[in-house]
């Protein structure tokens, strides 16, 4: 037993120094190593000697097999290093080669838009806040002056989600914010006065076609102080018009209704177009049609929020407006965007040009 254990040894280190490539070296490996291999077939033997000697053979049988498995890595090693060696010969790299850069990306035009809102807003002294995208139906709706049953809630319909396992319900379900609006008693609740914020969020409805999309972004901006009056609400949106579209734009409001505002309006910016005559070439201007341009909503504070987000209402006053970030920014001029859609279907060909 003890001569054909150095019989293997000695025929199996050689046969793996000399195996010429990966090919032959396994061959080697499974002939004396594998499972069905000549090492194996020694070692069952192994069992079957007497007592005195089996631990010696054993010994000396481990002592085979680490030397022969030694000599088959250490040729697969020189194999690798030889197949390395020949690819050196036959491939080059030159290092000083310029490589492949990745085209430069940057920021998507609705987050520039976002940021160049709020630094618009921020010049007047309101603060960019944030408040829950996913949030209590109370503050979405009940808050802003919409009970329970209020057909007005019909026009925000959006998602509403299950809560998550084990938590309680608190102020009726949890919705996914169909307007900025829900962050008004929110950011009166903290009770930090007077308010000058500006909250831009994700916003989420149940639509989809050239002008809606079903997640879009407000911008809702939030006074409140004593004896805030229309006055303000307009100084502040014409400074807006100017510094977000251009000199010479104005703004006009125009009766509306919501129920969280009273009076309600709706804003319009004039038409960069036609310079708000309606009138361009001697034709309708395409854009417009009227010299007026749709921007959105706003209003006094109504006296039920101011409650809601626990103010008196005989004390403090302020207005509110919440527009959709992407519909103002593509009434920029020069940007001719005939589908709001396009701004999140992520095609590089679009995105590139701006
Ligand atoms: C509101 O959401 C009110 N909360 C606005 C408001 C705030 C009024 C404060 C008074 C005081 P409205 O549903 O009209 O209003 O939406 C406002 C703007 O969001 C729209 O003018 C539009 O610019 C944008 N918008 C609404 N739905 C979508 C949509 N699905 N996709 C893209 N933009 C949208």
């Amino acid at each position: 037993m003890r001569e054909k254990l150095e019989q293997l040894k000695t025929t199996a280190i050689a046969a793996a120094s000399a195996a010429k490539d990966a090919a032959e070296l396994e061959a080697v490996e499974i002939k004396y190593l594998g499972r069905k291999g000549e090492m194996n077939s020694i070692m069952q033997g192994v069992a079957g000697l007497p007592g005195a000697e089996r631990p010696l053979i054993g010994k000396l049988a481990n002592e085979t097999k680490r030397a022969v498995e030694a000599a088959v890595l250490e040729r697969r090693t020189e194999l690798e290093s030889l197949a390395q060696g020949a690819i050196a010969e036959t491939e080059w790299l030159d290092l000083t080669v310029p490589g492949d850069r990745p085209p430069p990306g940057h920021l998507h035009l609705v987050t520039d838009a976002v940021t160049e809102i709020t630094e618009t807003f921020a010049a007047l002294g309101f603060t960019r806040v944030r408040h829950p995208e996913v949030e209590w139906e109370w503050y979405a709706f009940e808050a802003l002056n919409m009970p329970g049953d209020h057909p007005a809630r019909d026009e925000w319909e959006t998602f509403f989600m299950d809560l998550p396992a084990g938590r309680q319900a608190r102020q009726g379900r949890m919705v996914l914010t169909p307007h900025t609006s829900s962050g008004q008693a929110r950011e009166m609740q903290k009770g930090k006065l007077p308010i000058r914020m500006i909250n831009v969020s994700k916003c989420y409805r149940r639509q989809i076609d050239v002008t809606h999309v079903p997640m879009f972004h407000q911008f809702e901006g939030l006074m409140i102080d004593r004896h805030v009056t229309v006055t303000n609400l307009k100084g502040v949106l014409d400074h807006f018009a100017k510094s977000f579209f251009g000199e010479g734009r104005v703004t006009r409001l125009r009766p509306y209704h919501f129920r969280f505002t009273e009076p309600s309006f709706e804003i319009d910016i004039s038409c960069g177009l036609c310079g708000g005559t309606g009138i361009q070439g001697g034709q309708k201007c395409r854009l417009c049609k009227e010299g007026w341009l749709e921007l959105g909503g706003a209003g006094m504070v109504h006296p039920n929020v101011l409650k809601a987000g626990g103010l008196d209402p005989e004390v403090w006053s302020g207005f509110a407006f919440g527009w959709g970030v992407e519909r103002t920014m593509m009434m920029k001029d020069g940007i001719k965007l005939d589908d709001i859609r396009h701004l999140y279907r992520n095609d590089a060909r679009f995105l590139e040009q701006f």
